[in-house]
């Protein structure tokens, strides 16, 4: 079957509406349209092109809530940059979320800095990734503060590559503070600061954490530049709406005259469905009362899309997605134990009005109700004139695993606080004594769990 022309074109437009929606494009492949943000994605883009042009090493935070745009603002700076000046400088992407620690980090630092090596210079012999986390740290960062070239390289007096300027764009940067020393940051942080006139190295840190300046040790802090650029969500919702059409339309000049005027009737179409009474609209002021999500948004328009009919822009079915909060979602997922020791948590929190809690406290609740749990069962056991039952002892050492694993889910939140200027999260009183936020409450839990008989019981006060 050969496909008419004008079917065709309205394929087209419907792909590029959906490369918009989709993820790949947030990787930093192609520019995604922003609303609202062009004077700080300017202000990226100025930073990192005197960075280029000029040798001059910077280093800048941008902080923003997740879904702001932040990934997305730097990926758009760096492609408008690389059309400017292809080829002239590396950029080299860590994420908190997938190397998770120091060690992790300067590993895929290595390998990035490897590949763009072998890329560019087709060089197989160098490597800067060693045996140990510590040698692959010296061996990259002798190359970055150039006081000292690769062995081999400076021989063949070739070192030209590694004379290109390196942005390091590192997600997630606040997982990185958690660390006593901070070794990666202050080493990034001081060779940005420090950068000579032969060697530039710009630093951006994205992170969703507002006091992470606060965060950064004190040797860490003086070599950041201090340049912070803050995004914020949308507070009214038709800013938000002016996000979301955005996100949906296209921009008539991207095609050839034929597609000029289709991509305006849609365009069209979609600013009325977004101000008038519509399924898409009602979606959008859902969101924008609940989550205030774009990425959730993102997911539910593209089945929407994607079904279009594109003669009459009726959009195809929108999907509901389970927008509950997480920590209710990681809940359900839990043991026995690690559930009852939530409750008491959250009983000791309500009981005495805390807003933070230790395991020794919860522990100490656990017991009592797990003993007076056991009594009764005893006394009515007695009356019947069965054996009685040893009371059900679980050990304070399983107890405290469960309490490790609820912090490893994020249930229990380890607050920041600084005792004469260092993290608090680096001064270790005893793994027992340490105090948690609880990120659920006892109501939270009853009501999840209401028709489980003994949640019930041990959330009653
Ligand atoms: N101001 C905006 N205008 C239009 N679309 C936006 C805007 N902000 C965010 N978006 C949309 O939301 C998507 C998500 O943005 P992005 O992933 O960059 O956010 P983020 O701040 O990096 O979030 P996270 O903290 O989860 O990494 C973008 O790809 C874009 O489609
Ligand atoms: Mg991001």
């Amino acid at each position: 079957m050969t496909v008419s022309e004008p079917e065709q074109n309205l394929e087209l437009l419907r792909r590029r509406v959906l490369a918009n929606l989709s993820n790949r494009t947030s990787s930093g492949l192609a520019k995604v349209r922003l609303h609202n943000v062009e004077m700080e994605q300017v202000q990226i883009y100025k930073m990192l092109e005197n960075t280029i042009k000029f040798n001059e090493g910077k280093s800048c935070l941008v902080i923003g809530p997740r879904g702001s745009g932040k990934t997305t603002m730097v990926n758009n700076a760096l492609l408008d940059l690389q059309e400017r000046f292809p080829n002239m400088f590396y950029v080299i992407r860590i994420s908190g979320f997938y190397q998770s620690d120091d060690k992790s980090a300067i590993k895929e630092i290595a390998r990035q800095l490897d590949w763009h090596l072998l890329r560019h210079s087709g060089n197989w012999n160098v490597s800067f990734e060693r045996f140990s986390a510590n040698e692959t740290m010296n061996s990259v960062m002798s190359v970055l503060d150039g006081s000292q070239l690769m062995e081999g390289k400076d021989q063949n007096g070739d070192n030209d590559e590694m004379q290109m300027p390196i942005i390091f764009v590192i997600d997630e940067l606040d997982r990185y503070t958690n660390d006593a020393k901070q070794t990666l940051l202050y080493n990034l942080f001081d060779v940005a600061q420090s950068s000579s006139n032969s060697h530039a190295v710009a630093v951006i840190g994205l992170t969703t954490v507002t006091g992470v300046r606060e965060q950064l040790e004190k040797r860490v802090k003086s070599r950041f530049s201090q340049r912070v650029i803050q995004l914020t969500k949308p507070r009214q919702l038709a800013e938000f709406c002016d996000n979301v059409y955005c996100m949906i339309s296209v921009d008539p000049d991207d095609f050839d005259p034929l597609m000029f005027d289709l991509a305006q009737k849609y365009n069209a179409h979609m600013k009325m469905l977004l101000g008038g009474p519509s399924e898409l609209r009602k979606l959008v002021v859902h969101n924008f009362y609940t989550v205030k999500d774009l990425n959730i948004l993102k997911s539910q328009l593209t089945p929407y899309i994607a079904k279009m009919d594109m003669t009459t822009f009726s959009g195809g079915p929108i999907i509901n997605v389970n927008t509950n909060n997480r920590s209710f979602q990681i809940l359900q997922s839990l043991s026995e134990l690690e559930l009852k020791l939530v409750i008491c948590a959250g009983r000791q929190l309500l009981k005495n009005s805390m807003d933070q809690v230790n395991f020794n406290i919860a522990y100490e609740e656990f017991e009592k109700i797990s003993s007076s749990q056991t009594n009764t069962l005893n006394s009515q056991l007695q009356t019947m004139g069965r054996v009685k039952l040893d009371s059900a002892h679980h050990s304070r050492d399983l107890m405290l695993a469960c309490w490790e694993r609820l912090i490893y889910y994020g249930l229990l939140v380890e607050p920041i606080r600084q005792i004469n200027g260092i993290n608090s999260s680096f001064y270790t009183g005893g793994e027992s004594n340490k105090m948690f936020h609880l990120d659920v409450t006892v109501e939270d839990v009853a009501r999840l769990f209401r028709h489980k008989d003994w949640v019930t019981k041990w959330c009653r006060i």
